[in-house]
């Protein structure tokens, strides 16, 4: 892990910090590039961009961590009628939901009633899927049992996450194949202690192929987000040597990182899946994406003074 990795984390959860970098001409410079706006309409035009590539979204209404309920009404009626648009605009796009932003940290059962909600709208408006981000240890055991539930009450149009840094991610992973859901891998953005979380990237990268592999085996249309080149390698040989249809998997990238390598990948006829966020909430969202490639923060400075 970087040095810097651990401090940038932790920072991201600074109210001070927070208030300094959103008024702060530096980090808003900075974080359009990782954000697609902080508008609704700013997401759809971002979305026919990437669609216009053939690349496919994942729209993120920028927020977590809510503690009232009135907050996490707002932004369950907000994914409404960013369903709704999604549906009248004819973008090919899902959207990606986190339960602390549907008030898992107020009660579990509003979180449960919220996403149930959103579930219902995405299936009226042409089975539209919704992913439950993954969030940090804190959440991951409740987010798995909040999607058992929704899996076990009927809901098709849902999947979940799952990060190769966590010791417990294989098993996660083969409760996943059991029930025959859609799971994104990805390696993990939160700061994890070792007692849950391997603290070498190596092992969480050996452990990332190991689930991909059982995801591509016999995974019902893995997502496989990452931008590490020598994974996706692996993935293509791993791919062709199975004779695994391209059409059983698709790759995930985030909004602004490695539009080289998304290009490329649809070009040689993959799926691709772009994760554009979106909102004004965007503090800690910039923050992971600084921590996972410090060189970010000198390429936001250097650009400060390029004016
Ligand atoms: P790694 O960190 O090893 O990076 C490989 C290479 O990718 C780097 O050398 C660099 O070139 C490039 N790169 C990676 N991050 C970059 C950045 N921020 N800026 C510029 N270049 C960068 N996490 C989580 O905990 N819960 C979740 O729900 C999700 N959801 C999610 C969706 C999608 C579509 C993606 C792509 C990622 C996530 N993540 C996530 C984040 C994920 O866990 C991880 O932190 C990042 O993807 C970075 O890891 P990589 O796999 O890219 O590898």
């Amino acid at each position: 892990m970087s040095v810097l990795k651990e401090p940038i984390l932790k920072l991201s959860q600074s109210a001070r910090m927070k208030n300094f970098v959103t008024h702060n001409k530096i980090g808003r410079r900075a974080a359009r590039r990782f954000v697609a706006g902080e508008t609704l309409p700013d997401a759809i035009i971002a979305t026919r961009e990437l669609n216009k590539q053939n690349i496919r979204v994942s729209l993120d209404h920028l927020g977590e961590n809510v503690y009232s309920e009135a907050e996490a009404n707002h932004t369950t009626e907000h994914y409404l009628e960013l369903l709704d648009l999604i549906a009248s605009e004819k973008v090919d796009a899902n959207v990606s939901v986190k339960l602390t932003a549907m008030g898992l940290d107020v009660d579990r059962r509003l979180s449960l009633d919220n996403i149930s909600r959103v579930l219902e709208r995405g299936q009226d408006k042409g089975n539209i899927f919704v992913r439950l981000d993954m969030e940090g240890t804190a959440y991951t055991q409740r987010t798995i049992d909040i999607f058992r539930e929704l899996w076990d009450k009927g809901f098709r149009n849902v999947g979940t996450v799952l990060q190769s840094y966590l010791y417990r991610t294989a098993d996660d992973v083969q409760l996943m194949l059991e029930l025959g859901a859609r799971v994104r891998l990805c390696k993990g953005a939160y700061f994890e202690p070792p007692d849950v979380a391997f603290s070498d990237k190596a092992d969480t990268d050996r452990n990332y192929i190991k689930c991909m592999e059982m995801l591509l085996d016999k995974g019902n249309y893995p997502g496989l987000a990452t931008h590490d080149e020598k994974i996706i390698q692996h993935a293509l040989e791993y791919v062709k040597t199975n004779k695994i249809g391209p059409e059983r998997f698709e790759f995930q990238m985030l909004y602004g990182v490695r539009r080289d390598l998304q290009r490329k990948l649809v070009n040689e006829g993959y799926n691709v899946r772009a994760y554009v966020p979106y909102g004004s909430e965007w503090y800690p969202y910039l923050m992971r994406r600084m921590a996972e490639r410090p060189a970010n923060l000198l390429f936001m400075v250097s650009n400060y003074w390029k004016g």
